[in-house]
């Protein structure tokens, strides 16, 4: 197999076998991100560490916010933008982006997946925690190459984003907790695919995701397949929010200053 292939290859078996794969799973209904929109669309809280980097790159700029969710970063980023289309398949999303968007005269949604959007290039393509749900990273890759006409930009995190649920996952499962893609993957990939991105790394704080231990030993039951202890659900429950790694990969087109 080419490097290419090899690193594909290694993406493709973290998509479908990965942790990302076992908590979409859980999600039952036909909208994989449906729960995770509930939790984006109550807002985040705190600075957010990457938009600082963002806002140069989108400033003045026609912006393709792939997976662009509830709209973290579409919204500020339209105010200095000179448009901002943002891409988003899951109508639970949508719904709460959709009206967000509406209160701007620069934002258009395109209700698609992005192999499927209907899209004209745009000098800035943005794709923030989105690859690594796809396995098809390099389709996805080149299609973001050939839209942007200055940047294209990816944010992955460095570190597992296990949210307590690693030792959970070896003590009821037998084995090490699946991952996600993550940098080294992507960078890779990259590498693979002929491109020598920059990168800078910076950290979010994750955590807080349950509102109470019922709801913690539930989505446990369904991840796991097992029934949690009530101590194990309430320290989910209780579990503080903690920085994680991750980095924002970009790289401008060839030609472009
Ligand atoms: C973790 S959320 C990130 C949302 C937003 N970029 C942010 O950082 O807040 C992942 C988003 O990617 C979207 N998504 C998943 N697969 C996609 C695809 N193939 N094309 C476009 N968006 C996708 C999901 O619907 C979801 O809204």
């Amino acid at each position: 197999m080419s490097p290419e292939a090899d690193w594909a290859a290694r993406w493709r078996s973290l998509v479908e076998g990965g942790r990302g794969a076992a908590f979409l799973a859980a999600d039952a209904g036909g909208d994989r991100f449906a729960r995770m929109a509930d939790r984006f669309g109550r807002g985040f809280t705190g600075e957010d560490p990457l938009l600082p980097m963002l806002l140069p790159l989108a400033r003045g700029r026609t912006v393709i916010d792939v997976g662009a969710g509830v709209g973290r970063y579409t919204l500020p980023l339209a105010e200095v933008a000179r448009e901002v289309v943002a891409v988003e398949p899951s109508p639970a999303m949508r719904a709460h982006l959709e009206p967000a968007a509406a209160r701007h005269g620069n934002i258009r949604v395109v209700p698609a997946p992005f192999a499927q959007a209907d899209l004209q290039p745009a000098d800035l393509v943005l794709c923030v925690h989105v690859v690594h749900f796809v396995p098809d990273a390099p389709a996805f890759i080149r299609r973001a190459g050939d839209l942007a006409r200055e940047t294209v930009a990816f944010a992955i995190r460095h570190d597992a984003m296990l949210g307590g649920f690693g030792d959970l996952w070896t003590k009821y499962r037998g084995d090490a907790a699946p991952t996600q893609p993550r940098f080294p993957d992507l960078y890779n990939l990259l590498l693979a695919m002929g491109h020598t991105p920059d990168v800078s790394f910076y950290h979010r704080r994750y955590g807080g995701r349950f509102a109470s231990a019922a709801e913690a030993r539930e989505r446990a039951q369904a991840m796991l397949g097992a029934e949690i202890t009530e101590a194990e659900a309430e320290a989910l429950a209780a579990r503080e929010p903690r920085p994680l790694r991750e980095a924002l990969v970009w790289w401008r087109k060839a030609g472009t200053a």
